[in-house]
């Protein structure tokens, strides 16, 4: 696999300088469009006036809310509630993607629509996200779930409104299992989350697989002589010249041209001495890395075990486009800690919600659709319904996608608790008409 050098500021070499055609500092690119709206006018949203239903969820104070309402007005009461504002630890949202299509859910209700195209959509999308920055805490992240028709604008515009430097990952996710594909085109089984951060400093818990004796086979493959640990070697070297001590020869010996060693001389000493080093017939340095002291496979940014609930016969609510507990379960833990808040403003049928509550975070849930409201009700009561099916969109006949819809023979993915404990401590608001 060939390398580059990450060139540190100031490090351009003489030879280096002639060969870049554009030195200096960088320019940042924007997306324009009609109807841009500026930063300023976005913050100033005049803010919803909320109602509290005290009919619904927790009498009196609860660490949880739920809010009817359109969310942008909603998102700007929120700016200007100390409890909130600069508080958010972990923003999930998925909203809609520029379908062109209204959606029903699994009992014919109708659910929301998803008409906006084009610019108007990524407007619509840049203010919230303008908004849910102001809301997000110093060390929050956001994830925002799109598929393939918006997600190039959306990164683009994120690069904007969080800054370039911010964007950790463009996750892809398998939404799907492999269709009876009819176009002229690859299966399109996946979608995609694009993670930022609000700065540098971010809440981060790297999230790992376990190992399967298989599959540690493959990577460890070697075993220690004198302990029987397994190992895998990986190299004591890294690119670029130092000109330090990892530089410098160790055991009469120099990194390879081009390279550093990994650690100092006097390291790999102790690192030797301690059995870490494996010397190949030939004489050659390798690091041991030992499988008993890995704590499993680091998760990377292609996403395979959270198919969407109704592409399988797990539980669900039956709302449409209802995403996999599993999938909100791994961005909670990666970014966010017990009694951190949790937020999403599209809400749906509350799956981050629910998983927010059931692994001890704080909750903020927005949705403007009354069957959304009326499901994340029942969810919360009652728990979700064993179902294989399939959502409606409806769509005329030349727009229906046969991509939509899914096989539901295959194994459930990574499957998050069922066990419902009604959830009760929330309190519910509603924009006033
Ligand atoms: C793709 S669905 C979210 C599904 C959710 N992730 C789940 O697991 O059920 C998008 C949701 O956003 C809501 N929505 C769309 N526009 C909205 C707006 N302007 N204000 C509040 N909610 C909105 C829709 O009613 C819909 O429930």
């Amino acid at each position: 696999m060939a390398t580059g050098i990450p060139k540190a500021k100031g490090q351009a070499s003489a030879k280096s300088a002639k060969s870049d055609s554009a030195p200096g500092p960088s320019i940042n690119i924007k997306l324009s469009y009609e109807g841009k709206a500026s930063e300023l006018a976005i913050l100033n949203t005049p803010p919803a006036s909320l109602v509290r239903d005290a009919s619904v969820g927790q009498s009196g104070d609860a660490p949880n809310r739920l809010y009817f309402g359109e969310n942008l007005a909603v998102l700007a009461a929120l700016a200007l509630d100390p409890a909130v504002r600069g508080q958010v630890r972990v923003v999930y949202i998925d909203p809609p993607y520029a379908t062109k299509s209204v959606f029903q859910s699994r009992q014919q209700a109708d659910a929301y629509s998803d008409l906006l195209e084009g610019a108007h959509y990524i407007e619509f999308l840049r203010a919230r996200l303008i908004l849910l920055r102001e809301l997000l805490a110093d060390d929050g992240s956001i994830y925002v779930h799109l598929d393939d028709n918006m997600a190039f604008h959306a990164k683009a515009i994120m690069d904007e409104v969080f800054g370039r430097s911010n964007f950790r990952n463009w996750i892809t996710r398998k939404k799907c299992n492999p269709k009876n594909y009819t176009r002229k085109t690859f299966g399109n089984v996946s979608d995609y989350i694009l993670f930022y951060t609000k700065t540098s400093e971010y809440v981060w818990h790297r999230p790992v697989e376990e190992w399967t004796a298989q599959r540690a086979g493959k990577e460890y493959q070697y075993t220690d002589d004198k302990t029987g640990r397994l190992f895998k070697k990986v190299p004591i070297h890294a690119p670029g010249v130092r000109n330090g001590e990892t530089g410098k020869p160790w055991r009469g010996m120099m990194p390879p041209p081009g390279k550093h060693w990994q650690y100092k001389p006097s390291t790999l000493d102790e690192m030797d001495a301690r059995g870490e080093i494996y010397w190949s017939p030939t004489g050659n340095p390798r690091r041991k890395i030992f499988l008993d002291e890995s704590k499993g496979v680091p998760v990377q940014d292609i996403w395979l075990d959270f198919r969407d609930a109704h592409n399988q016969n797990i539980h669900i609510t039956g709302y449409p486009t209802e995403k996999n507990p599993a999938l909100l379960q791994q961005i909670i833990c990666a970014s966010s800690d017990e009694g951190d808040l949790v937020l999403d403003c599209f809400a749906g049928s509350g799956t981050t919600l629910e998983v927010a509550h059931q692994m001890d975070r704080r909750w903020i849930g927005i949705d403007n659709s009354p069957e959304a409201i009326r499901v994340m009700h029942q969810r919360f009561a009652q728990g979700l319904e064993p179902m294989g099916d399939f959502v409606n969109p409806k769509k005329s006949p030349t727009e229906s996608d046969p991509d939509l819809f899914g096989s539901s023979e295959q194994e459930p993915d990574a499957v998050f608790s069922t066990k419902h404990t009604p959830i009760t401590d929330f309190e519910m608001w509603k924009q006033a008409k």
